[in-house]
Formats: C-alpha cells, structure tokens, sequence
C-alpha cells in the first residue's frame, strides 16, 4: 500500500506556508511560465533572503514543488504585492484565491496596514483576482507594459486597506 493512501493518484488539496530557500527553483519556474521576462533562481534566492520580504507558496498535499506564489515587499506599515503566479495547469482552480486570502491575512497579523499593487489593464484573470479581494484603483500609468505586436497596455495602480 503506497504511504501517500488514500490520496494515491488523486489530486490533493493544495496546503499554503512560508517560502523557503530551497523553493527558488520552483518559483522561478512558475515565473518564467507567467511572465514575459521571468526572474531566475538567483533572484528569487535574493529575495526570499530579503527580511523585508514575505513569501507565501501553495504545494499539493503540502508536499514538493510549489503550484503558485505571492510576494510581497514591506516597507514600515505598508506592503507592495510585487508578484502573485500560479502554474498554468493549476490555474482556475481557486489556488490564487487562497494563496491571496493567506498572504493577506499574515500581513495584517504582521500590521501593515495598507496593501499597494500594479496590474496590466488587459490581465483580466489578475484584475478579477485583486477585485474580488477589495482592491481599488488609485492611479493608471498609460502605455505602461511592452506587448509584442501591439500597443502597450496600462499599469493600474490598486490599493487596499487592512484595518
Ligand atoms: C492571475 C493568476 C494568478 C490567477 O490565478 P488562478 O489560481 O487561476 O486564480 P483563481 O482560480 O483563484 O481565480 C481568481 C478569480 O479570477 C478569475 N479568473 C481566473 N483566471 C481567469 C481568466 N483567465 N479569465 C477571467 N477570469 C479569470 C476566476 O474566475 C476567479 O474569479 P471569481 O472569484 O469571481 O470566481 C494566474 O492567472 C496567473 O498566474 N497569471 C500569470 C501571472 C500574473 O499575471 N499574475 C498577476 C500579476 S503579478
């Protein structure tokens, strides 16, 4: 009998903790399958040794590679999301949903008070996520992102309180 019974072969339910060093690679990996110029293992190591730094990855069962991430940066009582990624094939399954409901709620805990994004205008699945979690706008970057064969997309600027 496999120890991993009765989950063998199914999908398990993706658990949420703090980034290690070690998750380097997956991160980076996620990253360059998320964006047009990814970051790599040696970036994400920087960071995730940053203090200011806080990283929350999601892993099936709570075990091996991770499946998506957020970061975020602090700086006194604020807090600039800088990335949230999620693997292709793990995408629309809620996993950013959680992955954001969990990084939210350990910045509160840790008191910062106001949370700041940039989001392409044209990045509907992203917009969505940062909507549904109570982020508005506060200010648009016209032409902002390079689009290969195209006009360059907006960046908003978002908000969102913790009090
Ligand atoms: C944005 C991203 C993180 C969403 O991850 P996800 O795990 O698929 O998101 P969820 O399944 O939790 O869905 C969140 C919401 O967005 C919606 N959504 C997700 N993908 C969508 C898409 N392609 N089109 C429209 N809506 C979408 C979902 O329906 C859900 O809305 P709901 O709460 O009203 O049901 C993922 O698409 C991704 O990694 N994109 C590339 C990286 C990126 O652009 N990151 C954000 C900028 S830093």
């Amino acid at each position: 009998m496999s120890g991993n019974w009765p989950w063998f072969g199914r999908p398990q339910p993706p658990v949420v903790a703090d980034a290690q060093t070690a998750d380097a690679a997956g991160l980076a990996a996620i990253h360059a399958a998320s964006f047009e110029r990814g970051w790599d293992i040696y970036e994400f190591e920087h960071l995730l040794a940053d203090r200011m730094v806080v990283a929350h990855v999601a892993r099936p069962g709570g075990r091996g590679s991770p499946t998506g991430f957020a970061m975020s940066r602090l700086v006194l009582d604020e807090a600039e999301i800088f990335t949230v990624a999620v693997a292709p094939a793990a995408r629309r399954t809620g996993l950013a949903t959680l992955l954001m409901q969990h990084h939210l709620a350990r910045l509160a805990a840790a008191g910062i008070k106001k949370v700041f994004l940039e989001v392409a205008e044209d990045n509907v699945a992203a917009r969505r996520l940062y909507d549904r979690h109570g982020f508005v706008e506060i200010g648009r970057r016209a032409a902002y992102y390079a689009r290969k064969g195209g006009a360059a997309a907006a960046a908003l600027v978002m908000e969102r309180s913790l009090r």
